[in-house]
């Protein structure tokens, strides 16, 4: 018998994701079928989202084959019935408070950073960049983990040393960047670019590093299609292209400008957006979400 969700206490909720504590050293972590957007998070769940992202940070723990929080598979045990498919069984550990981003392409706050200093996080970049440019390099490019409803803001190397001392940022450094290279290759073998990406790690009783919370998936990371990249543009999501397009469309009804929140949204958006990810985890992964738990119930 599995044990009710009731029956762990209830630690800490994300945007997205909702934690709670098996034992003292162990944490169920639930992904919702929440989605945000504009910094939104929207009225309209995609069903089966949270089974998709959960699928993918499986299929890259797995792949990376790196020391991770995984404390037990997909299908473990002391995982509801009501939330399986959409959970991790990890181990409680001690987080580094750095946000380790990794940049292939300049966009978003790495863009802003660089529009205004021609630096992100302290890196000297050649002029003439732009949006979506493919850097010379992937570059690493920290952040400070923000509270509730802030930014994450970015801050430079020599910070991160301040943070956590030199030995530490240079292990997060050369992590951050090993597994960017590692996630872009094998996306762009599936013709899916990893433009960025975050990674969080914990550390174990022996001090090393162990990569945790969830891994380059369409939450953590920008994947672009391959196919329709052009540099110098802002580039489609290859997951929230639909529901931003629908959003910021002249049907919804919504002015992103306003405070206001945005609309529910329709039932044709939601199936083109869930069918959106879905892809994305069968052409990354080269698996059947089908075959995931809990996924042919959801979809019967
Ligand atoms: N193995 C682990 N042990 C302990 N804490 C972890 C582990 N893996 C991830 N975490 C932490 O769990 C939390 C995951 O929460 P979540 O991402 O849902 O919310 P958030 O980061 O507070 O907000 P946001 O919605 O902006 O992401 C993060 O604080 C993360 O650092
Ligand atoms: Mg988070």
């Amino acid at each position: 018998m599995r044990p009710e969700l009731d029956s762990y206490a209830h630690v800490a909720s994300g945007k997205v994701r909702d934690i709670y504590r098996i034992d003292e050293q162990t944490l169920l972590m639930v992904t919702s079928d929440r989605i945000s957007a504009y910094d939104f998070v929207l009225s309209t769940p995609i069903p089966d989202k949270g089974r998709v992202l959960t699928a993918m940070s499986f299929f890259w723990f797995d792949t990376l084959g790196l020391p991770n929080h995984l404390a037990g598979g997909p299908d473990d045990e002391r995982i509801p019935a009501s939330v399986l498919g959409r959970s991790m069984v990890v181990r409680n550990l001690p987080m580094v408070e750095v946000e380790c981003v990794a940049r292939g392409y300049l966009t978003g706050s790495g863009l802003l950073d660089y529009d205004a200093t021609g630096r992100v996080c302290g890196i000297e970049l050649p002029a003439g960049l732009g949006e979506a440019s493919k850097l010379p390099e992937p570059i690493f490019t920290p952040a400070s983990k923000a509270q509730i409803g802030d930014h994450d803001e970015n801050i430079t190397y020599e910070q991160v040393v301040g943070a956590v001392g030199a030995e530490l940022a240079a292990d997060l450094k050369s992590a951050t960047l090993d597994i960017y290279r590692r996630g872009s290759e094998l996306a762009a073998s599936r013709g899916i670019i990893l433009a960025d990406t975050k990674f969080e790690f914990g550390r174990a009783g022996d001090g090393s590093l162990v990569l945790a919370d969830e891994v380059l998936t369409p939450d953590s990371s920008r994947y672009w299609d391959a196919s329709t990249y052009v540099s110098g543009q802002v580039q489609p999501s290859f997951d929230k292209q639909i529901v931003r397009n629908w959003l910021t469309g002249p049907e919804s009804g919504w002015d992103r400008k306003s405070e206001s929140p945005p609309p529910p949204l329709p039932d044709d958006v939601v199936r083109r957006t869930r069918a959106r990810y879905i892809e994305a985890y069968e052409r990354i992964a080269q698996l059947r979400f089908a075959d995931w738990p809990g996924a042919a119930e959801a979809s019967a």
